[in-house]
């Protein structure tokens, strides 16, 4: 058995290809909200057929006790590798083991070992808090009297201790995220898995969650996050891997991925059209490290950021152009991935 808690080999996962855009070998466009609330153009791999390429060989593995994130931007396959995981989605190619249990071959072995908090909270709306976790419990082969006391521990633990005899629909969102992580814990499993746990919570209820996820840590479980937050995933994670289209681009310690960041801030100039006329000026300002255009976007990076600035303004109204937006990064997750793949996270 190996002690590694979970294993991913050459891990492939196809879909096939939408009916109404199949397309030649290429990419196939999609959109997603931007950071700006713009629209950010992003891309999911294709095959001959038109086949997406949701994971594209990836190769991976979580020590035990360790809190893991997978970090990438919408579309990069982070749900369908939690999905193989979970003994949800079956994979195309490779292998994923949890605890040394094959997804497939073994997935009752794989499913009492694993507890799963779901992108979108799906709770049982028919029973009361408490009965969720015991309904759950049940279907692992415990008794009522068994997992009453337990759960509602496990509602103390995360919140809801005043809670237990709520109907589900009285819950707040973030109340029915918790909900779903004492769910996922009712038969003591060995690994978690959270499928971006804190999208659409207020920033209060993002805390209260870390601080639970945090506890959880603690005591030992190994946990498994996806985010497209860059913060969440450098505050919460031992190890980070960067995932996009299917890929993985980069996995360490968030202190080690930011190392490995570009030096100098990320300076974004938003123009009023085609930055690339503006490139080789950039290029020749003072201190300037490197720049491109990428769009309507200049992107910079240079030692002092906010001497930078001031120059490219320069640079560009010189040239009889109009600036419509400016963004500021000093080396983090969120530049190195920049550099990695061109684009930015969210
Ligand atoms: N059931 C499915 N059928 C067809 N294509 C799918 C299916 N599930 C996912 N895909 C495609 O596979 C790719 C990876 O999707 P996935 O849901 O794993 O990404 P994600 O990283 O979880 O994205 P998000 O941040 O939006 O949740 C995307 O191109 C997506 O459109
Ligand atoms: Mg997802």
């Amino acid at each position: 058995m190996s002690d590694q808690a979970i294993e991913l080999r050459a891990l492939r996962k196809l879909y096939p290809a939408p009916r109404q855009r199949r397309k030649r070998r290429g990419f196939v466009p999609s959109f997603t909200p931007g950071a700006a609330g713009g629209l950010q153009a992003t891309a999911s791999k294709t095959g001959p057929a038109g086949e997406i390429i949701a994971l594209d060989g990836i190769d991976l593995d979580v020590h035990e006790g360790e809190f893991f994130g997978l970090l990438g931007p919408n579309g990069a396959g982070k749900t369908t590798t939690i999905g193989i995981l979970t003994t949800r989605v079956l994979p195309s190619g490779g292998e994923a083991r949890v605890h040394g249990h094959d997804v497939v071959r073994d997935a009752v072995r794989v499913r009492q070992r694993i507890g799963v908090v779901p992108q979108r909270p799906n709770p049982d709306r028919g029973l009361n808090v408490h009965e969720n976790l015991l309904f759950h419990a049940a279907y692992f082969g415990y008794s009522r009297s068994a997992s009453s006391a337990r759960a509602h521990a496990l509602l103390a633990q995360v919140g809801l201790g005043e809670r237990a005899e709520s109907k589900v629909d009285e819950l707040s969102g973030g109340q029915q995220q918790r909900l779903m992580i004492a769910r996922a814990l009712i038969h003591e499993p060995r690994v978690l898995f959270l499928d971006e746990p804190t999208v659409g919570l207020d920033p209060q209820a993002r805390l209260a969650l870390w601080e639970i996820l945090r506890t959880l840590h603690g005591e030992g479980r190994t946990i498994v996050m996806t985010t497209h937050y860059m913060e969440e995933a450098d505050r919460l994670c031992d190890r980070v891997a960067i995932v996009d289209q299917g890929t993985l681009l980069a996995c360490d310690a968030p202190e080690a991925l930011k190392r490995k960041a570009p030096g100098g801030t990320l300076i974004e100039i938003t123009l009023d059209g085609d930055a690339a006329p503006l490139v080789a000026a950039a290029r020749g300002t003072d201190g300037m490290l490197s720049a491109e255009a990428a769009g309507n976007v200049l992107r910079c990076y240079h030692p002092r950021g906010g001497e930078a600035v001031a120059m490219l303004i320069g640079v560009t109204l010189g040239a009889g152009r109009q600036v419509t937006n400016i963004h500021l990064a000093p080396p983090s997750l969120e530049t190195l991935f920049v550099s990695l793949t061109g684009r930015k996270l969210d």
